[in-house]
């Protein structure tokens, strides 16, 4: 008879795992692991020898990770993908894996802020020298380009001000400069855009958005094509990148209503964004969809549908005063970070990030449409709009 301790360490589950494969659940199973077993020391032999195929380690992932990148390469088209813990740093070790010191990296102006942080904080100290180029970019991207120019990082549209680069006129140019490409897809998700149709290198998500739709995950996501397969999976295996099993499992779960949500955020998004541009007080709304939008002909050219976030630009007399009015009278629009969720969000600011853009140090409001009843957020909206 073992004795209690050792009867506890082998109850319930032997680590040869029989029944649970035969459990056939319609959702892959959560796997919470640091260490995996092997059945026999020949396979501890063949990792060794690097001949082994299957997980020898949690930092390899687990089959539920590997479900969720599973389903993000085939929903990109690309060639493979992996989970990263969150949005921005899937886009800063892909920055990494591709940049060498003595490069020079571009970025559209209009990037999520922290990826700039990340530009002057980390990649200067190792020698690649960053500039930004205007967000609506497209052919004229060549006079941004010097000799040692070796990636681009797209984001169309910008999550703020919502410019829309001509994507395949900037893929030309990089191809003819042999430069690597690499598009933020957030807003546009998989379903309205597909990057590696237009050429375009690798796609990255913040998967926190609408992918997993309920505030609850963060979550990042890179697809690659095979050219670019080798560079970066080698950086994944040096930085041992692995994302937690419960968010991969929560997005994989978002996915399967990515569709039907997006629908609804993309027609409530519309009804609000059309409705306010016939507003006294607002003098422009930044959403790609609208024919007054300055890229709406590109997006339209490019894109399948548009998301439920966008920005509105208050009249010039209204001051940040105004601004804090407007934005605490709201009752179902909450205010925080984030977007691509089910509960409605604003933020407000002084968004525009470039001396070129007509907007600069001007007032924005950025509304995330979520999927409450659009009747109920507009009379939120023009109550609010009353305090102006
Ligand atoms: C366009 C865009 N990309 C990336 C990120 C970063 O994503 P995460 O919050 O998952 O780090 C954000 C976050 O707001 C974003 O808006």
């Amino acid at each position: 008879m073992k004795g209690k301790s050792t009867q506890i360490i082998s109850s319930g589950y032997s680590g040869q795992s029989s029944s649970l494969e035969r459990y056939n659940s319609i959702n892959p199973p959560i796997y919470n692991a640091s260490t995996v077993l092997f059945n026999d020391y020949a396979e501890l032999k063949a990792v060794g020898q690097g001949q082994y195929d299957g997980f020898t380690y949690g930092t390899d992932g687990s089959p539920t990770q590997q479900a969720f990148e599973k389903a993000l390469t085939e929903l990109e088209g690309g060639y493979w993908t992996k989970a990263f813990p969150s949005g921005l740093l899937a886009i800063t070790s892909t920055l990494q894996a591709f940049l060498h010191t003595g490069d020079h990296l571009l970025i559209c102006n209009s990037v999520y802020g922290p990826v700039r942080r990340f530009a002057r904080n980390v990649l200067d100290k190792f020698g690649v020298k960053t500039s930004y180029f205007p967000a609506d970019a497209g052919a004229d991207i060549e006079d941004y380009v010097t000799p040692e120019t070796r990636f681009i990082l797209l984001e169309a549209p910008g999550s703020n001000t919502f410019e829309i680069q001509d994507i395949p006129a900037v893929v030309k140019v990089a191809r003819k400069h042999g430069i690597l490409t690499a598009i933020d897809n957030t807003w546009a998700t998989p379903l309205f855009f597909s990057p590696f149709a237009y050429g375009v290198d690798i796609s990255i998500h913040s998967v926190t958005k609408y992918i997993s739709g309920h505030s609850d995950v963060l979550l990042g996501s890179v697809t690659v094509n095979e050219a670019c397969y080798k560079r970066f999976h080698r950086l994944c295996r040096a930085l041992e990148i692995f994302a937690s099993q419960d968010a991969c499992y929560l997005a994989l779960r978002g996915l399967k209503t990515l569709s039907i949500r997006l629908k609804q955020h993309e027609a409530s998004a519309l009804e609000l964004a059309s409705w306010l541009e016939g507003e006294a007080a607002v003098e422009a709304v930044l959403h790609p969809a609208l024919a007054s939008h300055p890229e709406h002909a590109i997006w339209q050219r490019d894109f399948k549908g548009s998301s439920g976030i966008f920005s509105f630009v208050l009249q010039p007399e209204y001051d940040e005063d105004a601004v804090a009015r407007f934005v605490n009278k709201l009752e179902l629009f909450a205010i925080g970070y984030s977007w691509g969720g089910f509960k409605s969000l604003i933020t407000a600011g002084q968004f525009a990030q470039s001396d070129i853009s007509r907007y600069k140090d001007r007032w924005m409001i950025r509304l995330n449409v979520g999927l409450e009843d659009v009747a109920d957020l507009k009379a939120d909206v023009q109550k609010a709009l009353g305090v102006l």
